[in-house]
């Protein structure tokens, strides 16, 4: 994941005034770094005065500080990068001591999820600090570079299944050999928006019979593009305001999913749940019943 690596590609958000970057490690579950050492040498060339990196910021993801160091960074504590720096870089909100240290004025880059976590940007809301949530960035074609959902999304789908895989003790793929033949898994995947699409084409490539699921029509033609089966339940309903998401579904219809799920997923090897609603909570479309159903050893991954 490269937050930063989303190049500050428009010329005036170039930094007038001589500007310090400060580079945090993520909290303790999280692998990820927002910037990568390839894109601190495109900031200093973009006229950041000092990018400064917190010690061990990127050894999660595979970057050692000597690699940011070679390309410009200055490794410190986090101490002086909450308090020095005028851009301050973290995926994950800072941590309540790290947002007491930032001074009014400051900016602050991520990923926060303002809709659904209040209380995280309750007291960005004073004014004094700038917040870029770049979730919150539309997807549009000039903002590809920094869509942070669609990569994201892309890990999430690829890795839900490999997650499954290997919990799995079937066989993804169809096996011929002269004792016999086993079948492939059968996997269920639960929306088709970037992660859903992903997570169908590992699936795919793993050998798996696949079967998924959306509400929204466009979603079927990318489904059934990937080699997979799509799953019709029809009602669903769709609104332009929604700007291509999906939307709440109405009770009737959420019980007739209810039951296509409970008949798909009880033949399924594997079930992955990626559906989401933007601003909402999730929507549960895999009921206890339906778990409860499902075959001994069968896997349910829930993004
Ligand atoms: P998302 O992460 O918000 O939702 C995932 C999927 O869950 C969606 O396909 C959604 O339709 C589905 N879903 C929601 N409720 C459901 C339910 N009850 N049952 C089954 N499925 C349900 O979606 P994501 O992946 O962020 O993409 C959504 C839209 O954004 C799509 O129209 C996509 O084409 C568009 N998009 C546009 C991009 C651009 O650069 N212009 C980039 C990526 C996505």
């Amino acid at each position: 994941m490269t937050l930063a690596q989303s190049k500050f590609s428009c010329s005036s958000y170039l930094p007038k005034v001589v500007m310090i970057l400060g580079i945090l490690k993520e909290d303790s579950f999280d692998n990820r770094v927002s910037t990568i050492p390839e894109t601190v040498a495109a900031l200093i060339k973009l006229g950041f005065k000092e990018v400064l990196l917190e010690s061990e910021a990127g050894e999660g993801a595979g970057y050692r500080d000597n690699d940011y160091i070679a390309q410009g960074a200055r490794v410190t504590s986090e101490d002086e990068i909450v308090s020095k720096s005028d851009i301050v870089v973290k995926i994950n909100p800072l941590t309540g001591t790290q947002a007491t240290k930032l001074a009014a004025g400051k900016m602050l880059l991520g990923q926060y999820n303002p809709l659904t976590n209040r209380e995280v940007v309750a007291p960005l809301l004073s004014g004094k600090i700038t917040a870029f949530s770049l979730d919150m960035l539309p997807r549009t074609t000039r903002a590809q570079a920094m869509d942070v959902l669609s990569s994201m999304a892309t890990v999430a789908g690829y890795k839900a299944v490999l997650l499954a895989a290997s919990e799995f003790t079937g066989f993804f793929p169809m096996f011929m050999t002269a004792a016999g033949t086993i079948k492939p898994a059968k996997v269920l995947i639960l929306g088709a928006g970037v992660a859903g699409l992903q997570a169908i084409a590992t699936a795919k490539r793993l050998g798996a019979v696949v079967e998924a699921f959306d509400v929204r029509t466009a979603a079927k033609e990318e489904v059934l593009s990937l080699g997979a089966k799509f799953v019709e339940v029809e009602g669903a309903v769709e609104s332009a305001a929604a700007g291509g998401y999906a939307i709440e579904q109405s009770e009737e219809f959420k019980q007739r999913q209810a039951d296509a799920v409970h008949k798909h997923a009880s033949m399924a090897d594997i079930v992955i749940c990626t559906a989401q609603i933007p601003g909402k909570r999730a929507p549960i479309l895999l009921r206890k019943s339906t778990v409860e159903a499902m075959k001994p050893g069968s896997v349910v991954v829930d993004l």
